[in-house]
């Protein structure tokens, strides 16, 4: 099966401290060590669509710093082709601080850096560019850590050409309508939800406090084309025309670092449906995918565990590699 995946996003450079538990404002905690590696939910979910085995086109801005340097060699020891926004750049590579404690649970603070720049000339200018070289069945991707104009640009680049868009917003930011309903599939957990649905003015169903995960989806119907809310440990809820399909995720051994977890999903959809699964189909598998991911260090470092024997296991034969 072949299949092009387009991601528009952000790299990072992660340095990821793990302690026992977090330490409170004002409290100092030591670690038990910090490990460095490739991070950015571009650069995460464009790892994982490669792993699934699909082709990886990756519009990103990096800075031509030390972290840069490792990233630009990371992604393509992982199959990712990196497309560089920002060539000849003096600013910075983005980075993020992420401390994860004895649960696997982690608190990350990104600097954006370089990813914070609009670039629309150049981003126009790849896009033409990668335009020229794309099947009928390309999906480009995009998540919220990049300006919201580029996003824009990625969501309407998508629609001129007839390709499919996933939208995953995160980190919560605020998005123009018309780029949300042009999501297919919008994805987001459940505080993202939450945020999005305040925004358009909508009650959530049973409050904000335990809004159940089925009726969270389905009040987001209508705002994209298909929505997909992911649930952390419970999996992820999938939306098509009204009904709600919930998939839960296999139990995991161990839980060491639930860092991109979200990111393996969104990675993995995204290749799945450019291999030609259907959206509940390539929901169910990449919430099994993803859940294998925490059992290992670090975000794209950890989709390693997707080995070409797990990967037939899970998808069966005849995957998309
Ligand atoms: O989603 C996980 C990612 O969030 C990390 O890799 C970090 O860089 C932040 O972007
Ligand atoms: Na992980």
């Amino acid at each position: 099966v072949s299949g092009q995946v387009i991601v528009v996003g952000s790299s990072n450079y992660d340095r990821t401290t793990y302690v026992d538990s977090l330490p409170r404002p004002g409290e100092t905690v030591t670690a038990q060590e910090t490990r460095e590696s490739i991070g950015g939910k571009g650069a995460n979910q464009s790892v994982a669509a490669a792993t699934v085995g699909v082709q990886v086109v990756f519009l990103s801005a990096l800075g031509h710093d030390t972290e840069g340097t490792v990233l630009r060699h990371e992604l393509g020891e992982r199959g990712v082709e990196l497309v560089d926004l920002l060539p000849g750049t003096s600013q910075r590579t983005g980075t993020a601080a992420i401390t994860v404690d004895e649960q696997g649970e982690n608190v990350i603070v990104v600097s954006p850096g370089a990813n914070g720049a609009h670039l629309p000339e150049v981003t126009e200018r790849c896009l033409a560019k990668v335009g020229e070289r794309v099947g009928g069945d390309a999906v480009v991707v995009s998540q919220a850590e990049v300006p919201v104009d580029t996003i824009a640009q990625a969501s309407a680049w998508a629609g001129r050409h007839d390709l499919r868009f996933v939208l995953n917003i995160a980190p919560y930011t605020d998005l123009p309508a018309e780029v949300v309903a042009s999501a297919n599939p919008l994805v987001v957990n459940e505080t993202e939800a939450l945020a999005l649905l305040s925004s358009l003015g909508r009650a959530v169903p049973g409050g904000a406090e335990d809004a159940d995960p089925v009726e969270l989806c389905r009040s987001l119907a209508g705002c994209a084309v298909s929505v997909v809310v992911t649930l952390g440990a419970r999996g992820a809820a999938c939306l098509v025309g009204n009904r709600v399909e919930v998939s839960e995720p296999p139990a995991v051994s161990r839980v060491v670092d639930t860092t991109g977890a979200g990111d393996a999903f969104v990675g993995a959809l995204a290749a799945l449906l450019a291999g030609g699964r259907s959206l509940p189909e390539g929901v169910r598998l990449a919430t099994e995918l993803a859940a294998l991911t925490v059992t290992e260090a670090g975000a794209a470092t950890s989709y390693r565990v997707w080995t070409a024997d797990v990967l037939d296991h899970v998808l069966g034969a005849n995957t998309p590699r």
